[in-house]
């Protein structure tokens, strides 16, 4: 990457469908700078899309945009932005949630931060008109399967959290959830008429042994990192799919006799969650499934204005991203908490670019923040200083400026 000497050509080489981009602001239209290494010695440069999307998604984008600059910057990164509309703001920009040249600028981004999609704006569209689609055309366009989401208590939160202080203190797990397959894109699907002349809704819960195997080599990978326990989550007493699932995830296990395998349905997974959350490392599962469990998880971590995501591939960049959505009740108000999504800047740099100095910077500053007793309002608790997301932000800036390097 730091051999990179490229201009313009990219952009340039977008096709611009008459009309249908003409509404792209001046804002989304600045060229990618040229990369060229040999401007700053030592430097490494890497393109970042941001896609900062809707709701508080801007106001959350901004503020991790400065932290990853600043960490970056002290590790000898340089970062090339290009920010373009996804989700809502793309619809009202373009009449697509998804315009051609965002996907583009995304796909040929080294990675890319997301902040959130949707807005009841939006809520009555019909189905392919509705911002959540932009989220599934770049999951399943980047190929991005396997969504790492880590859900962690840190030792300044654990007050925060709905589970007593004994049940939740040292939780550290990371849902490994398969992102492109399953119910969420399986065929057939949509609303049909039935022989009785009556409307059925079809959605289709499918999974190849390959798409199976995938998802489970990642995550055998990720726990063989971690504390080397893996637990397959499924539906096996029920469901055909999760049947298979568990047929390939036991198969696989032999490659990897270093992680213990276990495996549990999963509404006694969302029971063991609450009840001792502790028990898990990894989980791996599939996608409706890891959607439901995380969203579970991330309340034992006080909140999920915490939790952040990153969608990988095989090859190509990944996608990352805060797991809250857009929150439109708090919208363009500075009271989002933007720590999801400077979190997910440090997961860009880990797992998206091989970072892994630059992350830990970013991790050890969003403790410091907190160690210092900055909360925003959905992590607040009396004694501690309420700031809004502006403010968050600056403080771990401050802190990433000022803590003496990390050792990974
Ligand atoms: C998530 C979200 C999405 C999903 C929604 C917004 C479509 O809940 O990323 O967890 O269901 O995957
Ligand atoms: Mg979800």
């Amino acid at each position: 990457m730091a051999a990179f000497l490229q201009t313009n050509i990219r952009m340039s080489s977008i096709k611009i469908v008459p009309g249908k981009y003409s509404a792209l602001t001046d804002h989304y239209r600045t060229p990618c700078r040229v990369r060229c290494a040999a401007s700053s010695p030592g430097k490494k440069r890497f393109n970042i899309a941001l896609l900062p999307g809707d709701g508080i998604g801007p106001e959350v984008i901004a503020v991790a945009k400065t932290v990853l600059q600043k960490a970056g910057s002290l590790e000898g990164l340089e970062f090339d932005f290009q920010e373009m509309p996804v989700g809502g703001a793309a619809l009202d920009l373009v009449g697509v949630p998804m315009p051609e040249e965002t996907f583009t600028a995304a796909k040929q981004s080294d990675a890319i931060l997301l902040g959130a999609i949707g807005g009841y704006k939006w809520d009555k569209n019909e189905k392919h008109l509705r911002p959540e689609m932009a989220l599934f055309y770049l999951r399943r366009d980047l190929k991005v399967f396997a969504n790492l989401r880590p859900a962690t208590v840190l030792p300044e939160l654990v007050d925060a959290s709905t589970l007593k202080k004994e049940v939740a203190e040292g939780v550290d797990m990371m849902i490994v959830r398969e992102l492109t397959g399953g119910i969420y894109f399986g065929e057939p699907r949509g609303i049909k008429i039935n022989e009785n002349g009556e409307e059925v809704g079809i959605s289709t819960e499918i999974y190849a042994a390959h798409e199976i195997d995938r998802i489970a080599r990642v995550a055998f990978e990720t726990a063989r990192k971690r504390r080397g326990k893996l637990c397959s989550v499924d539906k096996a007493n029920v469901l055909d799919a999760s049947i298979l699932w568990r047929k390939r995830v036991t198969a696989l296990a032999s490659e990897y006799p270093d992680v213990e395998l276990s495996h549990m349905y999963v509404d006694n997974a969302a029971m063991q969650l609450i009840r001792d959350p502790k028990q898990f490392d990894t989980i791996v599962t599939n996608n409706i499934f890891g959607d439901i469990l995380s969203d579970e998880a991330s309340m034992i971590t006080g909140s999920i204005g915490m939790l952040p995501s990153a969608s990988l591939s095989e090859s190509g960049p990944g996608l990352f991203e805060p797991i809250h959505g857009s929150a439109p009740d708090i919208a363009g108000q500075d009271k989002a908490n933007p720590l999801a999504t400077i979190l997910s800047a440090a997961m860009l740099l880990k797992y998206g670019l091989g970072e892994e100095k630059a992350a830990k910077r970013i991790e050890d500053a969003v403790a410091d923040a907190l160690s210092k007793g900055f909360r925003t309002g959905d992590i607040y608790s009396p004694g501690n200083k309420l700031v809004g997301c502006k403010e968050m932000g600056e403080e771990v800036l401050k802190s990433v400026d000022s803590k003496v390097p990390a050792t990974v």
